[in-house]
């Protein structure tokens, strides 16, 4: 720290100033005379887009060549956090090799709409699983000496107007969901920098919220990095080194370093704000530079293999029923007829585009990697870019089809489709894939659809369709995994990390995402995802945490180390996991937690464990997983703080969030909500909810008045059942200083006063 405080003090107002910006595209400025090296930073996230020339932010032009791993929306589907180290540590090892300091990336902005354009390259729509995969990916990246910058913080949820646009979302959906995402990725995974994003948030451009930046990022989370915009992501300069943004990418031509070197001279800010940015950039370069390793090389195909094992590992197998004589069409027997269907079986789509958009080294294709399975007749079917059908090509199809033992389509979304820079404005693949598959499936039962996309699609054929597994979009190694996991060479495990509507409509966001104007409403609150879904029991295509493979897994024996708990006291929660079938295979088992009775507007469950768990046939093992505080408590916006009802919670084990195999029962014992304060118009039902408040109200009237209103809700016994709930709700969502109209003339302001006074004293001596 001395040697960055001495480097600070040696630097120029004008250097200091030009530090805070970039020097091009990609590159941070350094100080020759000083010795302080200009570093570079690149995208990501599933692959290393080093660009020498021609620079652009939109994936346009193209990088040098390197591995593609699968896009996030696939990496988080493995629902493993080691899976998502080692492909970290990999790209760790190109960037070293190549010279890249920090890596834009991991994206885990939450899922809030299945049309948003980048949700390929977001994880998830929870933001507990996202916050532990971007820890995991953060912890591998660095790992290797190698800067993470996670982005986009925050509320990014659209590309939409995304360079103006106000997300309007409560703090409590803030809380819970949008910045929950990042804080755990940021409390766990300690990266480097973190990239704010391009919109504003209840009216405030984050990229000079104090609030976002500032008190939160660093003051509560402890981020001790530095904080980049996102390319251009700057609105006004000043005003945002004040918030805490240290570092403007790219650069401004040197206009902006000007702004602040005269905000300086004016007095309008103090130049310790300016050094504080400084030191941050600073300490991040040296981390990198000291740690160099000068003879860093990287193996691609040593790569490439761990590309094709996160293939493996991300697609989800959404559907395998059985057929009319009892068996499972997947996986494919080897030595069949099939027909290929699908140009994405040649030519597959692997990677989104945009500023993520990579230059693969080594792309594979399934139909050539299943050659040596089978007898495989392909058949276009359809023209990757087009909605209309082609009626040569579909008949082709439909022909081959009813020659083979079983037919593969190859569908999915095209490029155009899905992409940075704007959203979707439909979830349909396009109309000649639908009408290609029911033709068919019509001819053909034994129909497999293999799906190329990086976000959810509608399948008005999933009902006749008897196999369906979902890519995503799954990197280089594509064909590879594809092949394995038709033929059974893998067993596939990828669980949806994201629900599946049936149709776009039934998505919670459907009536305001994109916004008018500049303004979008987070009108579903914290009801996103599962969250909406589960809470509403609507039938959904396929739920969060779906996924099969060639294996059952049976749970069983759940045990909690602890009835109840308080406080910060943790659960260890511990059940055991059997693989039933006669072939390996790995399960994710997730934890759901559900509060009994809440009196809080609560989703019906929220997860709060996972793990991944390789065993044999017949092998069993005992998953263990721990619950804290936070993992029971809800953020009450009144309270500004984490609060955790007492009462009963259920803990919930499943193989998906519908398909829950295991239920206990934990009671938190914790006080009354804390933070509560009591004032003129809190409702007398709240203060009879607390026994603390109750007393202390009870006490004061009988002291003061010699009777109550009514004793409890007892003196309205006696009126029929409609008038005594009437009354008790009346009574009960009377504020305080209604008891001047109970006893009138007797209860003024002043009383009122003392008493808000009493009760408040009295939950004090109770804390
Ligand atoms: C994207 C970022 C990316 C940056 C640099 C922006 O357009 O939003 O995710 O890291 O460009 O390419």
């Amino acid at each position: 720290m001395r040697r960055i405080e001495e480097l600070v003090r040696q630097m120029t107002l004008e250097e200091k100033a030009g530090m805070c910006s970039g020097s091009d595209f990609w590159h941070l400025k350094g100080v020759e005379r000083l010795g302080i090296p200009s570093v570079m930073a690149a995208d990501g996230p599933h692959g290393l887009r080093r660009q020498d020339e021609a620079a652009d932010h939109l994936g346009i032009n193209d990088s040098i060549c390197a591995v593609c791993f699968p896009s996030a929306a696939g990496l988080a589907a493995s629902f493993d956090r080691e899976l998502l180290r080692k492909t970290g540590e990999t790209l760790g090892e190109e960037c070293q090799a190549e010279d890249v300091a920090v890596l834009l990336g991991p994206a885990i902005n939450i899922k809030r709409s299945p049309l948003c354009g980048r949700n390929f390259e977001y994880l998830s729509e929870d933001p507990y699983l996202s916050s532990q995969l971007a820890a995991s990916y953060i912890g591998g990246l660095q790992s290797r000496n190698v800067g993470a910058s996670v982005k986009h913080f925050a509320v990014n949820n659209q590309e939409k107007r995304r360079s103006t646009v106000t997300a309007q979302v409560s703090e409590r959906a803030l809380r819970e969901l949008y910045l929950a995402s990042f804080e755990g990725a940021v409390r766990e995974g300690k990266p480097w920098t973190v990239m704010c994003s391009y919109n504003r948030v209840n009216g405030e451009y984050v990229s000079q919220s104090r609030r976002l930046l500032t008190d939160i990022l660093r003051e509560e989370w402890g981020f001790d990095g530095f904080l980049v915009t996102d390319w251009s992501a700057c609105d006004e300069r000043v005003k945002g080194l004040v918030a805490g943004q240290d570092l403007e990418m790219p650069d401004s031509g040197g206009v902006n370093d000007r702004l602040i070197v005269e905000a300086v001279q004016k007095g309008e800010i103090e130049e310790a704000v300016l050094d504080q940015a400084v030191a941050r950039i600073l300490t991040i370069i040296f981390r990198y530079v000291d740690h160099r390793d000068e003879s860093a090389q990287f193996d691609r195909e040593k790569h490439h293999e761990v590309a094709r094992e996160a293939a493996c590992q991300s697609m989800v197998l959404l559907k395998n029923d059985a057929m009319a004589d009892g068996s499972r069409l997947l996986p494919l027997k080897k030595g069949g007829r099939y027909a290929f269907i699908g140009s994405f079986a040649k030519e597959p789509r692997y990677q989104g585009g945009g500023s993520s958009h990579i230059n693969a080294y080594r792309v594979t294709n399934a139909l050539k990697e299943c050659a040596g399975y089978g007898a495989i007749r392909f058949a276009e079917g359809f023209a990757a870019e087009q909605d209309a059908t082609d009626a040569v090509k579909l008949a082709e199809a439909v022909q081959a089809a009813k020659e083979s033992d079983a037919a593969v389509i190859f569908a999915g979304l095209p490029e155009s489709i899905e992409s940075e820079a704007y959203d979707r404005d439909h979830m349909r693949l396009p109309a000649c894939q639908n009408e290609l598959i029911r033709a068919v499936v019509s001819v053909q039962p034994n129909t497999v659809v293999v799906l190329h996309n990086g976000s959810p699609v509608e399948m008005p054929w999933a009902e006749q369709v008897p196999a369906i597994l979902e890519s995503y979009l799954a990197g280089e190694a594509v064909g590879e995994a594809q092949a394995a996991l038709l033929f059974g060479e893998r067993n596939p495990c990828g669980k949806l990390a994201e629900t599946f509507p049936l149709r776009v409509q039934d998505n919670p966001a459907w009536l305001d995402f994109g916004g008018s104007k500049d303004v979008v409403h987070y009108g579903e609150g914290i009801f996103v995802g599962y969250r909406y879904y589960d809470t509403k029991e609507m039938p959904v295509l396929f739920p969060f945490g779906h996924g099969l493979g060639y294996t059952e897994f049976a749970y069983d024996d759940l045990r909690f180390d602890r009835e109840s708990l308080c406080g910060e006291e943790t659960l260890e929660i511990r059940f055991r996991i059997r693989n039933t079938g006669d072939r390996e295979g790995s399960e994710a088992p997730q934890v759901y937690v559900h509060k009994k009775d809440s009196v809080i507007s609560r989703a019906r469950q929220e997860l709060n464990g996972f793990e991944k768990v390789a065993l044999a046939a017949g092998e069993e093992r005992e998953v263990v997983i721990r619950l804290d505080r936070r993992s029971f408590a809800w953020y009450d916006e009144e309270a500004k703080a984490w609060c955790v009802e007492p009462g009963d919670y259920e803990i919930l084990v499943g193989a998906s969030s519908r398909d829950i195999r295991l239920r206990g029962v934990v009671t938190r014992t914790d006080s009354v909500l804390e933070h509560w304060v009591c004032h003129r118009n809190t409702t007398l039902g709240e203060i009879m909810s607390r026994p603390q408040a109750a007393e202390a109200y009870r006490q004061f009237l009988q002291e003061e008045i010699g009777r109550l209103p009514f004793e409890g809700f007892g003196s309205v016994e006696g009126l029929g059942e409609g008038m005594r709930k009437m009354a008790e709700a009346i009574f009960s969502d009377s504020p305080l200083r209604s008891l001047r109209s109970f006893f009138k003339g007797t209860v003024d302001d002043h009383f009122i006063k003392r008493l808000v006074d009493r009760i408040n004293g009295h939950m004090d001596n109770e804390r």
